[in-house]
């Protein structure tokens, strides 16, 4: 039998942020909870960053204390600096990621600060995450391509991600955040990876611009990767990157595993309404808060 893999179902965070329609808390509570119920068991749930910044996300706090976290989900938030993790933490959040961008103008555009200016506010997050017991994962955006610089350099994105593991990161995802990458790149990364970060601590994110992201995932997973972040409906986008497109659709992600005999523990069908769902909600305006 050919290897399992995890998804990391993102539509809660990478999806909901994008969206020019801010739903409300309990929509986002019972979203997480439908996919919870079925099968995912590791969900990007939301991020404390500047509700200025990314007003989608400013009730990060509330939604929190409104799930029922069971032992052995992974629910994930986005923390960009200690009040971030704080925030979290108080909200009963037990696995935070720190994001940083494999350009100086991404880090930027998206944190306002350079790329060793994120390591410095990280710190303390990875501090209080040893103490606390609390598990990290870390992100780096645009490790294909910058809207602001134009094409990365495999090394560039590798470099950040060795940074992440070496701050104590137990997980690293390599975000395409443009959807831009094409297969050469991907498989330019992939050798990248092989050759200078532990696989088993690699995740990948894609974005999809160009109808490319499952073939993308594909390849990684020949490459060796076994953990893909993907989100429900295809939603998703950075508001810092113009123009991105939505996530890989985990409906798709998991219909391509599931034809080649691959576990996912993740039933398809059951996330294919979801992605409805959560479409018909975002397109209903007595939801807009
Ligand atoms: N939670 C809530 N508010 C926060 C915060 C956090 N984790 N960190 C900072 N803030 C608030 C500050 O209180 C301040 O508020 P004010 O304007 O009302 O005084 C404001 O955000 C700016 O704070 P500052 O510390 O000066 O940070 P900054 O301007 O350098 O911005 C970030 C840095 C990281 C906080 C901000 O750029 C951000 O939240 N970015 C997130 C981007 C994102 O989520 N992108 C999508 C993910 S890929
Ligand atoms: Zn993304």
């Amino acid at each position: 039998m050919p290897d399992a893999v995890q998804i990391v179902e993102v539509c809660p965070r990478d999806g909901l942020q994008n969206e020019a329609v801010s739903l409300p808390t309990d929509i986002k509570i019972e979203l997480i909870s439908r996919l919870v119920g079925a099968g995912c068991t590791r969900i990007e749930a939301s991020s404390f960053v500047s509700p200025s910044a990314v007003p989608q996300m400013a009730d990060a706090d509330d939604v929190f204390r409104g799930l029922r976290v069971t032992d052995g989900t992974d629910m994930i938030a986005l923390v960009p600096n200690e009040r971030g993790y704080d925030r979290a933490i108080a909200a009963g959040c037990r696995s935070v990621e720190v994001f940083a961008a494999a350009t100086e103008a991404f880090s930027q555009a998206n944190i306002r600060c350079s790329i060793d200016e994120s390591f410095a506010r990280f710190a303390p997050v990875l501090a209080k995450a040893a103490t606390d017991g609390i598990r990290v994962r870390g992100a780096v955006s645009v490790a294909f391509n910058c809207p602001y610089s134009g094409p990365v350099q495999p090394q560039q994105a590798i470099d950040v991600a060795k940074r992440l593991l070496a701050i104590g990161c137990g997980e690293v995802s390599i975000a395409d955040t443009t959807g831009t990458a094409t297969a050469d790149q991907v498989a330019a990364m992939l050798d990248a990876i092989a050759r200078e970060l532990p696989v088993t601590s690699v995740a990948m994110h894609f974005h999809d611009t160009h109808g490319l992201a499952v073939d993308h995932v594909l390849t990684s997973y020949a490459a060796g990767i076994r953990v893909f972040d993907a989100s429900a409906g295809g939603l998703g986008g950075c508001p810092f990157s113009p123009g991105a497109p939505g996530n890989v659709a985990s409906e798709s992600v998991l219909a391509a595993f599931e034809a080649r005999g691959i576990t996912t523990g993740i039933d398809t069908a059951a996330i294919r309404e979801i992605g409805a769902w959560i479409r018909a909600c975002l397109n209903d305006p007595g939801n807009a808060v």
